[in-house]
């Protein structure tokens, strides 16, 4: 259906697969079973869970949050939840926000859902961007650390409004409602300036996660995982580079699905978690950078 390759492709992006919903399925929906089988694995009921928050930019709709929807999909009836709209970096925002309320000592058990249905947004006729995303999700639980426990060390969280123009999706909202002459011209759909966006993106991650290390004495030899949001291999490979880590060091996935804006982190972190590759004690490094521009890097101690 596009004029390109799979050759183009693998070598721009490093994606080879990726998937996509069916029709009338939505972000609530990959959220919910992603949630579901975060709360199997702990073995906890949803009613148990006080605080969900949903970082996306793909919500089923603007109102209500998909935290709501997803709260009624899976039965968590004593909790409360929100959207959080960080882009591609969503999922860290997200997970920093659900450590201030564990801090706080409000809050014991909080859902951090990263999930998106990219192709609602993508415009299929925009081949340099339209081969870049998949629909995915992923689900965290965050709980008090128990003594002897770090969890959730430190994060640095970014942004830079100055680069909301490079990737965005103007149409749809308070400034371009919904009108015939909106579709007509394609407004709503993703818009980027992939050149720009590749530049900052490099530059972003790469240095806040080295921000992160030498803030903590650390060097890369330290990690056990490194957790890149998975919008580009060549990004990727740039962080990687810049801290020294050996493949066997860093979480990579794009390959199978490739980027899914709030969902990459999240489905990693299950990977590695089903797979064993994290066991309890191994030091964590997570970073991302998206529109916006946002970015950040979040370290933890794996405790389970
Ligand atoms: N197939 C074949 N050719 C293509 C395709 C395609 N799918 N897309 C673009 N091209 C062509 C272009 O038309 C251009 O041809 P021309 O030289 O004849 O004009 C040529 O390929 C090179 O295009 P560029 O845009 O210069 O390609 P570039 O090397 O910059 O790669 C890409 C494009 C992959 C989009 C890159 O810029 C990129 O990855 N940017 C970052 C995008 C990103 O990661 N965004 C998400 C991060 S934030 C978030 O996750 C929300």
């Amino acid at each position: 259906m596009l004029d390109t390759s799979d050759q183009w492709i693998l070598e721009r992006t490093g994606i080879s697969e990726r998937h996509f919903v069916e029709k009338g399925q939505a972000t609530s929906d990959l959220g919910a079973a992603a949630a579901k089988k975060a709360l199997e694995k702990r073995g906890i009921d949803a009613a148990e869970i006080d605080l969900i928050i949903v970082a996306t930019v793909t919500p089923d709709m603007f109102f209500p949050s998909s935290a709501c929807l997803i709260q009624a999909k899976i039965g968590a009836r004593n909790a409360w939840g929100f959207d959080l709209s960080g882009a591609c970096s969503g999922f860290i925002y997200a997970l920093a926000t659900a450590t201030q309320f564990i801090a706080g000592g409000t809050h014991k058990k909080i859902l951090v859902v990263g999930a998106d249905v990219m192709t609602s947004i993508i415009d299929f006729q925009d081949r340099a961007t339209c081969v870049l995303f998949g629909d995915g999700a992923g689900a965290v639980l965050v709980e008090p650390a128990e003594e002897g426990e770090d969890g959730i060390i430190d994060f640095i969280l970014r942004s830079d409004g100055d680069g909301g123009r490079f990737l965005y999706m103007p149409a749809g909202g308070s400034l371009n409602p919904s009108s015939v002459e909106t579709i007509k011209k394609r407004m709503h759909y993703v818009h980027q300036d992939g050149k720009n966006v590749f530049k900052f993106a490099v530059r972003g991650m790469a240095d806040v996660s080295q921000e992160m290390l030498d803030r903590h004495k650390l060097t890369g030899k330290d990690l056990k995982l490194y957790v890149p949001h998975q919008a580009n291999l060549r990004i990727i490979r740039a962080a990687v580079e810049r801290m020294e880590l050996n493949e066997s060091q860093v979480a990579v996935n794009i390959d199978r699905y490739a980027n899914t804006t709030a969902g990459t982190i999240p489905i990693c972190l299950s990977e590695a978690h089903e797979t064993k590759r994290l066991v309890p004690k191994d030091l964590v490094l997570l970073s991302s950078f998206g529109a916006g521009f946002t970015w950040g890097s979040l370290l933890l101690r794996w405790e389970i």
